[in-house]
């Protein structure tokens, strides 16, 4: 939240816009989420991008953009120029979806099989992986937080 409240600081002393992308902002699978930066923003300089892409089908494309209408004005002028429109069959589909089922009961049922995969496979790459010493995977799998200090000297 500080390091939230920070960037926005910076952002508005420099006088500059902010891109907040955030696709996969709805499948925290721990915790609290945290308010976005456009929730915070009170001067109208973040533009938020937010995805259907992970919580309803990636094939479609689609996503939304929340942003003050000065900036929205532009967003689009440059969306047009750059693709005309995304396309209104794709938009149908999901309007469709929406208006027959609850999208957020949806997201808090894929959040529940996402996070069973990545608990399988956090386990697996703990279990598999982490006994070969210095490879690319243990690296990896530090950056994702997993102490292999343990097993990394073992027999490969
Ligand atoms: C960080 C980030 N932003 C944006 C996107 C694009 O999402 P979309 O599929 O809605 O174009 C992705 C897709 O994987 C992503 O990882």
């Amino acid at each position: 939240m500080e390091r939230r409240e920070r960037l926005l600081e910076i952002a508005a002393h420099y006088d500059l816009p902010i891109v907040e992308d955030n696709p996969y902002g709805e499948l925290r699978f721990e915790g609290e989420i945290p308010p976005s930066l456009r929730s915070m923003d009170k001067d109208g300089r973040v533009v938020f991008l937010g995805s259907f892409s992970k919580t309803f089908c990636p094939g479609l494309r689609l996503g939304w953009v929340n942003a003050s209408p000065e900036l929205l004005e532009k967003y689009i002028f440059v969306k047009q120029g750059s693709d005309l429109q995304t396309s209104s069959m794709a938009q149908r589909e999901l309007n469709m979806f929406m208006d027959d089922y609850d999208l957020d009961k949806h997201i808090e049922k894929i959040k529940h099989v996402y996070k069973k995969r990545r608990d399988l496979m956090m386990e697996t790459i703990k279990m598999s992986f982490l006994r070969k010493p210095n490879t690319l995977i243990q690296k990896v799998a530090y950056s994702l937080g997993l102490n292999c200090q343990n097993t990394s000297t073992q027999e490969t």
